[in-house]
């Protein structure tokens, strides 16, 4: 898969993405990712890509010419992308089925924006996915940005060496996840479930499967007529 993110503040996300599994799944070839800076493409002495809003309000709006150069640009690095996804609390909520499919794409242009919006025109033009990450409003789209990268390349084949690590990610299958215990055995009076311990795998996939439900039933009822 390759990933191309416009943003204005491409050292908001490099380091994120230079470490951990994103860092590790770059290194291997799992995943290709570029960061473009958005200003590059700004117009005039200052680079300008902003500007208050037509109508007036409050914020700044990312002008369309500097933008769709960058995108003109960006898009004609490689194969046409799946989708050019705008990251914006307008958009529809980041789970976990959203990001197995756009996990299947080859390409993603992702446009991150760092103002408060960005022109209309753009969106109507280039835009094709309009992702939020939830219910709340984040300074700029460079965080969902990264939330929705680490979401997709963690399930990507070979992101995570033990494969069944990101299948039994909570959600996968539409469940919370179970406890997990490790050494020591008891820790300040409390003791891992015996089950753990007895190397009994179908008890522990029973027991695991129990918590998970339990937990699912109490904490998100709502997943459970989803569930696999
Ligand atoms: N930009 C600002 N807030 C956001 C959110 N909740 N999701 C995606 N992009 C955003």
């Amino acid at each position: 898969m390759r990933i191309d993110l416009i943003t204005a503040l491409p050292e908001l996300v490099e380091s994120p993405l230079a470490h951990s599994i994103i860092g590790r799944a770059r290194e291997s070839g799992v995943v290709e990712i570029h960061v473009h800076d958005l200003r590059e493409w700004g117009k005039g002495k200052y680079r300008h890509i902003d500007a208050p809003p037509y109508g007036g309000g409050g914020g700044m709006v990312l002008t369309p010419e500097p933008l769709a150069d960058c995108l003109d640009a960006v898009i004609a690095l490689g194969d046409a992308p799946e989708a050019v996804v705008f990251l914006t609390p307008d958009g529809e909520t980041l789970d976990q089925p959203l990001a197995n499919g756009l996990s299947l794409a080859k390409r993603l242009v992702l446009i991150a924006g760092h103002y408060k919006n960005i022109d209309q025109r753009i969106r109507d033009l280039y835009v094709t996915r309009e992702v939020s990450i939830g219910d709340y409003v984040l300074s700029g789209g460079e965080l969902p940005a990264l939330v929705l990268i680490d979401a997709l390349v963690r399930i990507l084949p070979g992101a995570i060496s033990d494969a069944q690590s990101a299948l039994s990610d909570s959600f996968q299958d539409g469940l919370l996840d179970a406890p997990a215990y490790t050494r020591p055995a008891s820790f300040r009076g409390l003791d891992v479930p015996d089950v753990l311990r007895s190397g009994d795998h179908a008890a522990i996939s029973d027991w695991r499967e129990d918590q998970r439900v339990a937990k699912t039933r109490q904490r998100r009822p709502d997943l459970l007529s989803g569930a696999d």
